[in-house]
């Protein structure tokens, strides 16, 4: 959420603060808005609510106009060129440092897979949630999407946040 309206603020949470996207590139902030804000929707809904909201979302909310993405479910990602994704970022300002370039492709593994060791993950991402997003075999675009949504929000403790009084 970008702007910091009083009615946002209380259906949604705390507006969003820079520090929150400093690994996304591009930024996507931006006040066009067709459905609700998803900024704080990190853990607010089940995994498997996500699953079944972006595969058919009318079989949840019946009035809805989104649509459906049950085929990213279908769309396997592969992870051999993830440390070179990582290092594309970190030439044009992400923030990922070597050991996370380093580390990519098992980390990417390590986070959708609640069978491998992710003491490395928890290392360099702490807080990092692992398991299989959508409950299927491999990890596909639903994965990320439902590990996205899940970490939404989430990065800052805004029960002790104080913001800057000159803003
Ligand atoms: C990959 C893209 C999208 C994702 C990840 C996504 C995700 C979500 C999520 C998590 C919610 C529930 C939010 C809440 O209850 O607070 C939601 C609701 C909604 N979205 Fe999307 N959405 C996407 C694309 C779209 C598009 C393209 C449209 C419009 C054409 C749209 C319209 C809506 C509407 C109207 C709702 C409220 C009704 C409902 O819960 O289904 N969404 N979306």
């Amino acid at each position: 959420m970008i702007r910091p309206m009083r009615d946002e603020v209380e259906r949604y949470g705390h507006y969003s603060l820079a520090a929150e996207s400093m690994y996304d590139h591009p930024f996507q902030w931006g006040s066009k808005r067709t459905g609700p804000d998803l900024a704080r929707v990190g853990g607010r809904y089940s995994d498997e609510w996500h699953f079944d909201h972006l595969t058919d979302p009318q079989s949840v909310v019946p009035e809805s106009i989104m649509p459906k993405y049950g085929f990213l479910t279908n769309r396997m990602i592969e992870p051999s060129n993830m440390k070179d994704r990582l290092l594309a970022d970190s030439r044009v300002g992400v923030p990922y440092d070597e050991a996370m370039i380093d580390a990519a492709i098992e980390d990417f593994r390590a986070q959708a897979d609640p069978d491998r060791d992710a003491s490395g993950l928890e290392e360099r991402y702490p807080g990092a949630e692992q398991r299989n997003f959508d409950r299927r075999p491999g990890i596909s675009e639903m994965d990320a999407l439902i590990a996205y949504l899940q970490v939404m929000g989430t990065m800052v403790d805004f029960s002790t946040f104080q913001p800057d009084p000159a803003r």
